[in-house]
Parts: structure tokens; C-alpha cells; sequence
């Protein structure tokens, strides 16, 4: 989660991305720059960004987290949200006088795709009273019916902050399996999943295992059940990164999207990551071109329904109030 001088980017790019693709892409990160100068524009990079753009061009790299909070306080003209369409929806939601282009808009994600607004109706008029927590990874919409949103980062958190017996946590049934086995509070979960963490096993990790002795497995809550049984710290992408800092493991697997392992190799050299590699294809549509052409041709701008914006807005903020977990 960071801003990083211009040296210490640099020296990152460097490690995380061969000498003949960097010169390549060259002549395209120079562009970018001038373009972001001359439109007072930052680029939010999520930690599963390829390397080029996660060191090359973005201003801040987080977790979905941490880009809301860095969208929120932003005051760029224009904000270009290096990842998928919930995290530029939730950027112009937090700062609607901000400009936020989305470089390939049709960028989504398997959970955000699993519900909408309707079902998050009908599934109040079946557990009448009963408080929503939606994930951020969901629709503009999906989130206007709901009372709060929550990130990996602050899911236990935010459903124990309602102070309810029973709350409806939607759409991810493993992060939501993952909140219910460390509160007494019962969930009623929808049957969502992220298309890349649900391909993770827990034989895969054993398998891992036995041929690393001593391996260090970080997992993203959004793993199946089996995969987080087997992990020694459960994290957010960006908890991770933290847990990382402070644990300093010899050898590491991070059992999430696996351009983040390489991105976070150029910021910890002593560590040896071993790399099971499943990719998001959603993640994979932002390029470094559709990025400039987004900053040279203003296009790809979110625009959300004025009906959406105000609730949406509400259970966004009700989340930023509470904080990370
Ligand atoms: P984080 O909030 O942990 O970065 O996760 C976002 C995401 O899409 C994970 O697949
Ligand atoms: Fe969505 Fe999964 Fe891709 Fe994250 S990794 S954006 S949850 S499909």
C-alpha cells in the first residue's frame, strides 16, 4: 500500500521485470507519465496488476481496501483505475467529482458477476430485519441495497460491528465460511465464488509442501476451505504484503492471483516465492496501451445511475468508518 519515490520504483521495476521488456515498453511508460502530468490524472494499481503497470505507472498499489480509501482522499482530475470495474465503480462512488476511467471497461469479476440488485431484494424479503454485507467485489447496484460493505480486509469486522445475531453476507461463500468459523454471529451466505481462488485444493498445497520443506503458505480468503485449512496465515492481498514484512519467511507461496508474487519479489529479495500460478483474466484485460488511451482519449469513463450513487455511497462509507480488520 503505497506511494513510492521515484527511485525505489524504478529499482522494483527493474527487479520484477526482464531489461529487453523494459525497454520495449520504454517509449509507452514515458507516454503514460506526460499524460498523467498533463492531466492531473494518478493511476490506482491493484496488487494483481502485471508488473509493468504495478511498477511502471501506478501511483498506489493496494488492496481493494486501501485503493478505496486512496480514491476517497484523491484530489487528481482524473483517477485510472489500474484494475476491475467494482474497483473504479467504488472509486467514482467515494469521489464522485472525480473523472475515473476504467482502461477496458469489460474488466469484471466472477463474484461481482454471481448476483444482482434483485436477488439482494428477494433475499430480504426472506430474512426480513436481517442486515446486508456485501463484499466490494459486487456491482454498483447490488451495493445500493445493501447496509454495508466489507473488503478482505475487514470482513470479521464489519459483520460483527452491526451487532446482529444473523447477518446476510454476500455473494462469496468461502469468505463467508472463512468469517463464520471465527464468529458466533450466523451467516446467511450466497452461493458466489472467484473464478481463480476456487481452482486452489488443499491436495495441491500438501503436494507443495512435501517438495519445499520448511514453505511458508499465505492464502487469500476467497480459497476454499480445504486451501485455507492448510495455510499459515490468511490474508487480504495487501495483508499479505504485511504479514510479509513483519514474518520475513525463507520461502513463500502466496495462494492468491500469482502476478502478485512477482510483484512483491522486487519488494522482499531475500524471500524465495514458489509460484503455483493461477491468473485473473479479468485483471490480465488492463494493458500499459488501453492505460494511455485511456489518459489521451478520456475514454472508458465510469458513469453510474444517480439513483445507485447515493445508498451505494452509504454502505461504502459505513465501511470506511469502521476501518481495516
Ligand atoms: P483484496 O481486497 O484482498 O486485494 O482482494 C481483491 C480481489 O479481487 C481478490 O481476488
Ligand atoms: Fe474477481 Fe477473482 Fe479476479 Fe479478484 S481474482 S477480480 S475476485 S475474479
Amino acid at each position: 500500500m503505497s506511494a513510492l519515490a521515484a527511485d525505489v520504483q524504478q529499482e522494483r521495476l527493474a527487479a520484477a521485470v526482464p531489461e529487453l521488456e523494459r525497454l520495449a515498453a520504454r517509449p509507452l511508460l514515458e507516454e503514460i507519465a506526460a499524460l498523467k502530468r498533463q492531466r492531473n490524472a494518478v493511476v490506482l494499481a491493484h496488487n494483481y496488476q502485471a508488473p509493468l503497470i504495478y511498477h511502471g505507472v501506478a501511483d498506489f498499489t493496494g488492496d481493494s481496501l486501501a485503493l478505496a480509501q486512496q480514491a476517497a482522499r484523491s484530489e487528481a482530475g482524473v483517477i485510472v483505475m489500474a484494475g476491475v470495474a467494482f474497483m473504479a465503480e467504488t472509486a467514482k462512488l467515494l469521489n464522485p467529482q472525480r473523472t475515473v476511467l476504467l482502461p477496458a471497461l469489460e474488466a469484471g469479476c466472477s463474484l461481482a458477476a454471481s448476483i444482482t440488485a434483485a436477488d439482494v431484494r428477494a433475499l430480504r424479503r426472506r430474512h426480513p430485519g436481517t442486515p446486508v454485507v456485501s463484499y466490494v467485489n459486487t456491482s454498483a447496484g447490488v451495493k445500493a441495497e445493501s447496509d454495508i460493505c466489507c473488503t478482505s480486509a475487514n470482513a470479521l469486522r464489519i459483520v460483527e460491528s452491526l451487532g446482529a445475531p444473523r447477518v446476510i453476507f454476500l455473494p462469496d461463500r468461502y469468505l463467508g465460511h472463512h468469517v463464520q468459523q471465527q464468529t458466533g454471529i450466523e451467516l446467511v451466505l450466497w452461493d458466489g465464488a472467484c473464478e481463480v481462488h476456487q481452482r486452489f485444493s488443499g491436495a495441491q498445497l500438501r503436494g507443495l509442501r512435501s517438495g519445499h520443506p520448511g514453505l511458508h503458505i499465505i492464502a487469500h480468503p476467497e480459497c476454499p476451505p480445504d486451501v485455507l485449512a492448510e495455510a499459515d496465515f490468511v490474508g487480504s492481498t495487501q495483508g499479505m504484503v504485511d504479514h510479509l514484512a513483519r514474518a520475513r519467511p525463507a520461502q513463500v507461496a502466496l495462494i492468491t492471483e500469482c502476478s502478485m508474487s512477482d510483484n512483491v519479489a522486487a519488494e522482499f529479495p531475500d524471500i524465495r516465492f514458489t509460484r503455483p500460478c493461477n491468473l485473473c483474466p479479468h485483471m490480465r484485460r488492463i494493458t500499459l496501451e488501453n492505460i494511455r488511451d485511456a489518459l489521451r482519449d478520456i475514454r472508458h469513463e465510469i458513469v453510474l445511475p444517480q439513483a445507485v450513487m447515493a445508498p451505494a455511497r452509504q454502505a461504502l462509507e459505513r465501511m470506511l468508518a469502521v476501518g481495516r480488520g
